[in-house]
């Protein structure tokens, strides 16, 4: 039997978890597969895709920076990869590449089930405009959020994206100088990048209330300054991205493979690597 191949396109990408977590999932159910970490760079994803293809590659995730470009390569896409602009799940079809994009739903699964929040009639700030903003808003709104506040350093493409969700009643952009009025939220997300520069964000103490949940859809050092703000803030709970990437991962696995696998064991090795930072919980 051809060991099937998927693999994790990133820049750069060395440590990507994905490799670790498709291969335990696939030890769940006894599954011969190979799954690689593949750097491409921006110039050059369309064409290390094509190679992949050729050498017999049948699916793919894909990360940072190319989830925009991911989505216009496909020759179909998923619904809900069509509402976010952005793709991080790539499936062989005869056409070419297939799109769908996990990410919402694997945050949207991460914080419903593992942290028992009920995401229904909650007020969302959304911090961050760019693609892993883009790929997380749709599942929040069908999550059944009340409230989406997009808040973005260049206001345009917060307003971009709330004009692409059509949804002016629930989702409305505000500027970042305007946080102050904005009031509390149950629910701060961080999607903007700024922790990957090592840099903090300066947000304001009134988005807090006593029960809201902060969480930042990285992990290890680059959420450190963020978590460290909602701690310090007092923020009831304050989560990084780990159960999101592990979530993600197994909504991916099940499209390509048919098979649920079980994240549990997967999200406890990899805090316990201390790939991660504890959570606050
Ligand atoms: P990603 O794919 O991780 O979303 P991206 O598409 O480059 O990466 O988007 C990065 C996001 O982080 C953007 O919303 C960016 O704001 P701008 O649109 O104004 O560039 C945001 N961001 C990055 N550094 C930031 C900082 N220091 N303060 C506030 N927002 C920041």
């Amino acid at each position: 039997m051809d060991t099937k191949r998927y693999a994790v396109f990133g820049h750069p990408v060395k440590h990507s978890l994905s490799p670790f977590i498709h291969r335990e999932f696939a030890r769940q159910f006894g599954l011969s597969l190979s799954y690689e970490a593949i750097d491409a760079t921006p110039e050059g994803f369309a064409a290390a895709l094509d190679t992949f293809a050729a050498a017999g590659g049948v699916g793919a995730n894909v990360t940072l920076p190319h989830k925009q470009a991911a989505y216009g390569l496909c020759a179909r896409l998923s619904a809900r990869a069509q509402r976010a602009g952005a793709v991080n799940t790539l499936t062989r079809i005869p056409e070419g590449w297939e799109g769908d994009n996990t990410d919402g739903a694997g945050l949207v699964r991460d914080l419903t089930e593992r942290r028992r929040l009920d995401l229904r009639g909650r007020s969302v700030l959304l911090l961050g405009a760019g693609g892993a903003a883009r790929g997380i808003v749709p599942a929040l709104l069908d999550a059944g959020v009340l409230r989406l506040v997009v808040v973005n350093r260049t206001p345009v493409k917060a307003d971009e994206l709330c004009d692409r969700l059509g949804e002016p009643d629930r989702a409305t952009s505000r500027y970042w100088e305007d946080m102050r009025e904005l009031g509390d939220f149950e629910l701060i997300v961080n999607a903007t990048s700024a922790g990957r520069d090592g840099q903090a964000l300066d947000l304001p103490l009134s988005l807090v209330n006593s029960l809201t949940t902060a969480v930042d859809l990285s992990y290890g050092e680059v959420a450190i300054p963020f978590l460290a703000w909602a701690r310090a803030a007092g923020c009831r709970l304050a989560v990084d991205g780990l159960g999101m990437l592990v979530e993600q991962a197994a909504l991916s696995f099940a499209h390509w493979h048919g098979k649920r696998p079980d994240t549990e064991p997967v999200y406890q090795a990899l805090r316990e690597r201390d790939v991660a930072l504890a959570t606050g919980d």
